[in-house]
C-alpha cells in the first residue's frame, strides 16, 4: 500500500454504498477483478449523518470476499467506541471524522494499536488547519467533497482550495500520508483532482451507475 512514490499512484477506492446490496458478493467480485485499489466502505450511524447504511456484520461479510484492502469510512458519533469492532471485522484503513471525536489523538492511537491504518476525515466546512497537530499520526486524510450521508451528490468546488492548503502541510509534517477525496468524483474531474494532489479518489455513483464499472474504474485512473 505504501511505497516511495505513493503520491503519483492514482489510487481508486470504489464506494460500496452505491453497490447493489442484494448482490453484494457479485459486486465485490467485480471489484476484485477491476483495477480498484481499495474497497471504500461507508458506515453511517443515523446520528453523525442523517442516513443509516450498515455495520460490522456486513463489513465482516465484505471482508470475506474482498481481495483488496477495506477502506472503512466511519461516519459515526464518538467513533472511538467502535475501533475494536472494526478491527475484528477486517478493516485495513479506519477513517474517523474529526468533528465526531472529542479526543482525536487517542482514537488515532487506538486505531494504530489495533493494527489498522488510521485516517481522519474532514467535512466540507471543516478547515484543514485542524489537522496541524494530528497529521503525524495519520496514514490518510479524507477530504469530503460533498456533505456526508448520501451517494450521488454534486462535487463542492472549494475542495480544490482545501487540497492546496493540505498538500504543503502534509509534505512538511508527514510526507507518507495519503490524501483521499470523497464525494461527487467522476471521470470528468478525476484527472484534475489527481493533479491537485489527491492520492486516492472514492467513487460510488460514477462507478456503479455506469454501464461498464470496470472500464469506469480504469478511466478514473487515466
Ligand atoms: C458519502 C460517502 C461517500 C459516497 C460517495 O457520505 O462518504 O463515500 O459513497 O458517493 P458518490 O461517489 O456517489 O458521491
Ligand atoms: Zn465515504
Amino acid at each position: 500500500m505504501r511505497c516511495h512514490n505513493i503520491h503519483t499512484m492514482k489510487l481508486v477506492s470504489p464506494s460500496l454504498l452505491s453497490a447493489n446490496f442484494g448482490e453484494l458478493r457479485r459486486d465485490i467480485e467485480m471489484l476484485n477483478e477491476s483495477e480498484a485499489d481499495f474497497l471504500h466502505v461507508d458506515v453511517m450511524d443515523g446520528m453523525f449523518v442523517p442516513n443509516i447504511s450498515f455495520g460490522q456484520p456486513i463489513v465482516k461479510h465484505i471482508k470475506r470476499h474482498a481481495r483488496k484492502p477495506l477502506d472503512v469510512h466511519l461516519m459515526a458519533v464518538d467513533p472511538g467506541r467502535y475501533v475494536t469492532d472494526f478491527a475484528d471485522a477486517g478493516a485495513d484503513i479506519l477513517t474517523v471524522h474529526t468533528e465526531a471525536c472529542t479526543h482525536l489523538d487517542r482514537v488515532l492511537h487506538a486505531i494504530k494499536d489495533r493494527g489498522m491504518r488510521a485516517g481522519v476525515a474532514l467535512n466540507p466546512a471543516t478547515p484543514v488547519i485542524l489537522l496541524e497537530d494530528v497529521l503525524q499520526l495519520c496514514d490518510l486524510v479524507l477530504i469530503m467533497s460533498v456533505n456526508p450521508g448520501f451517494g450521488g451528490q454534486k462535487f463542492i468546488d472549494n475542495t480544490y482550495n482545501k487540497l492546496e492548503a493540505l498538500r504543503p502541510m502534509r509534505d512538511r509534517k508527514n510526507p507518507d500520508c495519503m490524501i483521499e477525496v470523497d464525494g461527487g468524483v467522476n471521470t470528468r474531474n478525476a484527472a484534475v483532482l489527481f493533479d491537485a494532489g489527491a492520492d486516492v479518489l472514492v467513487a460510488g455513483n460514477a462507478v456503479f451507475a455506469s454501464e461498464n464499472p470496470k472500464e469506469t474504474i480504469h478511466m478514473l485512473k487515466q
